[in-house]
């Protein structure tokens, strides 16, 4: 695996490839990180995957600063996966200088879930990622990358992005990897005390719980979906969590669905200190 710290290496190092498959990640590699990078591997001539912890993407109390560095267990992981370039750029090379220009996604689409408890989070991740592809796509007549479904909303606004931006490069989804127990894979979860990462499969089983009240409501009026949703809240907190949101959406928009519509639930929420995100289609 060549690894690569600048925007120069990383040009140098693709120069022979035409169609790189690309996953970018925080690090604090799981093996759902892992499972993109195998993903990724034979739909490109080159696989690459990017460590950049992307301050933009952080509200000023958020874990910035904390957020797990575990650069030799990653790099040991990420050339087992088949990883052959990684790009782990420092911050001053990809922000030599303070990034004004910022890529500002549909309010629509980015100022709801995650976006209205987390303000700015998709402009940060939509910059981050348009620096990215473009070091590592620029010159390429096509390219792929894979980002995890469990961030759902995420690579909603992503492939907008791609879409409106006209993009060469196909976004592709990297189906949620779980624990034994159904909780979803996240870097996250690291932060979990022994207590906190028993109770933590609860929000997946509260979204699951939510998932079939709303099928068998399939033809419910919305008034009906939002009192399923307050009372999945509401049993969440009865066990000590803060949710910030447990919902039924329809899935090409992420808007209250209409009866008909195809659906995923989503749903974030707070354990002690932890913040943790899950969805599933329906
Ligand atoms: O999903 C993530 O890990 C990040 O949001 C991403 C896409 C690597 C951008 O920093």
């Amino acid at each position: 695996m060549h690894i690569v710290h600048t925007l120069p290496d990383l040009r140098a190092a693709l120069a022979a490839h035409a169609r790189p498959a690309f996953v970018p990640t925080m690090g604090n590699l799981h093996d759902g990180h892992l499972a993109l990078v195998r993903q990724a591997k034979p739909l490109g001539d080159a696989m690459v995957a990017s460590i950049f912890v992307n301050r933009l993407q952080f509200l000023p109390h958020e874990d910035f600063d904390s957020y797990p560095r575990t650069w030799e267990a990653d790099c040991a992981k990420l050339q087992a996966a088949g990883c052959d370039v990684l790009f782990a750029p420092r911050e001053t090379d990809l922000y030599p200088e303070p990034q004004t220009f910022k890529v500002q996604p549909d309010p629509l689409l980015a100022d709801i879930l995650e976006g209205q408890f987390r303000p700015g989070f998709f402009t940060g991740v939509c910059t981050v990622v348009m620096k990215l592809f473009c070091a590592v796509f620029a010159g390429k007549a096509q390219g792929t990358a894979v980002f995890g479904q469990k961030d759902y909303q995420q690579l909603m606004v992503l492939r907008r992005m791609a879409q409106q931006f006209a993009l060469p490069i196909e976004l592709v989804a990297g189906p949620t990897q779980r624990a034994d127990d159904g909780l979803a894979l996240s870097s996250r979860n690291g932060y979990l005390s022994e207590t906190e990462r028993q109770e933590a499969v609860q929000l997946s089983l509260a979204l699951r719980a939510l998932a079939r009240e709303a099928v068998a409501a399939a033809h419910a009026l919305p008034g009906q979906v939002a009192a399923l949703e307050q009372r999945a809240r509401e049993a969440l907190a009865a066990r000590g969590w803060q949710p910030d949101y447990l919902t039924v959406r329809r899935r090409n928009d992420l808007q209250p669905p209409q009866a008909g519509d195809a659906l995923v639930v989503l749903g974030a929420a707070r354990l002690g200190t932890t913040r943790l995100i899950d969805n599933f289609e329906v």
